[in-house]
């Protein structure tokens, strides 16, 4: 496809390890209302105290159970949600501070892409006025968005850009598959000319063989425009597909962050070796014993004390119930080339999971990658 000359892709970013996002000690709660006045009786910690960076033009990709914060994470990125505490900086500016022109800047600068194609299209709208509200809403005098045919001329730009025809713009969503309304959704994030996507879960509600299409697209896209992605999704192969590096979550806190071959092959923390021992490999010769993790997640309203994990860690049992894994919340750390953990004892991971745990596979994997206990 030709690209229109006012899509024309930014030059590269030359200072892409720079980072674009910097999170420090973010803390989003909610309240428990009780009672006729709707008196707080208690708090729901969605997110709570997470640091980590997302790099210029790089895929975080961030996995967790159902209910771990990730979507309350990425829409107090986006200022959807009040933050409790923290700090949000985007070129080292605190973003959560943001008022006025500032604020309705951001708003463009920062975009989402929703899980659920189908909702979070207007159904009484035709694709020209979905795609035109962001539009309008950012028309400033230079960009000249206020003008319905400049507007209408960027809407077919952006819908070609996502592989659909310009004359789609006259059509109503439901006229639509999943596949090519998440690509409308996707045209709307970028008509904007955003810097950073928040997706959460984008491909999570589509079939399978649509999943590749839209995630190869979102690649594409990301070279072509310098956009840098904050990729939720609780499929871990897609994850890994599409990230340069993954933050783990559970329960509010972020547990493992790590470059994507990396954390994958050497989950550091016991709970991403476990959601990790779920996964299915394609490879039939691998013999692969999974790992399940015992009880429900606690509530995030009554988190466990100390590490959050430790109710229903399986290295905390072999290790013979130390106490401190009940009583000191394990502080993130650095266990060489940014591969950050929080756990007491990430450096029993390795061993247990190399003598035991996940044997079959590594015994594989070795055969091709080396040993994957090395420096353990
Ligand atoms: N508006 C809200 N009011 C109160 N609690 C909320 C609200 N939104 C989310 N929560 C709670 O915050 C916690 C984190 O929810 P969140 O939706 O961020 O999780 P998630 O990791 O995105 O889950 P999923 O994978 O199911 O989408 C959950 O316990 C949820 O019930
Ligand atoms: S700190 Fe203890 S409970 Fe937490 S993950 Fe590490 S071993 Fe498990
Ligand atoms: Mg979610």
């Amino acid at each position: 496809m030709t690209q229109p000359a006012s899509l024309a892709p930014s030059p590269a970013a030359p200072d892409a390890e720079l980072p674009l996002i910097e999170v420090e000690h973010l803390k989003t709660y909610y309240p428990i209302r009780a009672g006729i006045i709707r008196r707080t009786v208690g708090q729901v910690k969605a997110v709570d105290d997470v640091s980590f960076q997302i790099r210029k033009g790089e895929v975080f990709g961030l996995v967790g159970e159902s209910g771990c914060g990730k979507t309350t994470l990425g829409r107090t990125l986006l200022r959807l949600e009040k933050a409790t505490a923290g700090q949000v900086k985007m070129e080292g500016r605190n973003i959560l501070a943001f008022k006025g022109d500032d604020l309705k800047a951001l708003r463009r600068r920062i975009q989402v892409i929703f899980q659920d194609p189908v909702g979070s299209l207007n159904p009484r709208m035709p694709v020209s006025d979905i795609i035109g509200e962001g539009l309008m809403a950012q028309a400033t005098a230079e960009n000249g968005w206020a003008d319905r045919t400049a507007r209408d001329k960027r809407t077919g730009d952006y819908l070609e850009v996502v592989g659909l025809r310009r004359d789609y713009a006259r059509r109503y969503p439901h006229e639509f598959s999943g596949g090519q309304r998440q690509r409308i959704g996707i045209a709307r994030a970028l008509a904007l000319d955003p810097e950073f996507v928040f997706a959460d879960e984008p491909v999570s509600a589509l079939d399978v063989s649509i999943q590749s299409q839209i995630l190869n697209l979102m690649s594409d896209l990301r070279e072509q425009f310098n956009l840098t992605y904050l990729f939720v999704a609780h499929n871990l192969s897609v994850v890994q597909y599409i990230s340069d590096r993954v933050g783990v979550m559970y329960l509010g806190k972020i547990v493992e962050v790590a470059d994507v071959a990396d954390l994958y092959a050497h989950p550091r923390h016991p709970y991403t070796v476990a959601l990790l021992s779920a996964v299915p490999d394609p490879d039939p010769r691998v013999r692969k014993k999974r790992l399940v993790l015992h009880g429900d997640v606690p509530s995030p309203a009554k988190p466990p004390t100390g590490c959050r994990f430790h109710t229903r860690c399986w290295l905390r049992e072999q290790l013979g119930n130390p106490e401190q894994c009940s009583a000191e919340d394990p502080a993130p750390r650095d266990m060489g080339g940014g591969h950050q953990v929080a756990c007491h004892f990430a450096e029993q991971v390795s061993k247990s999971v190399a003598s035991e745990t996940i044997h079959g596979v590594i015994a594989s994997k070795t055969q091709e990658t080396g040993p994957v206990v090395a420096g353990a």
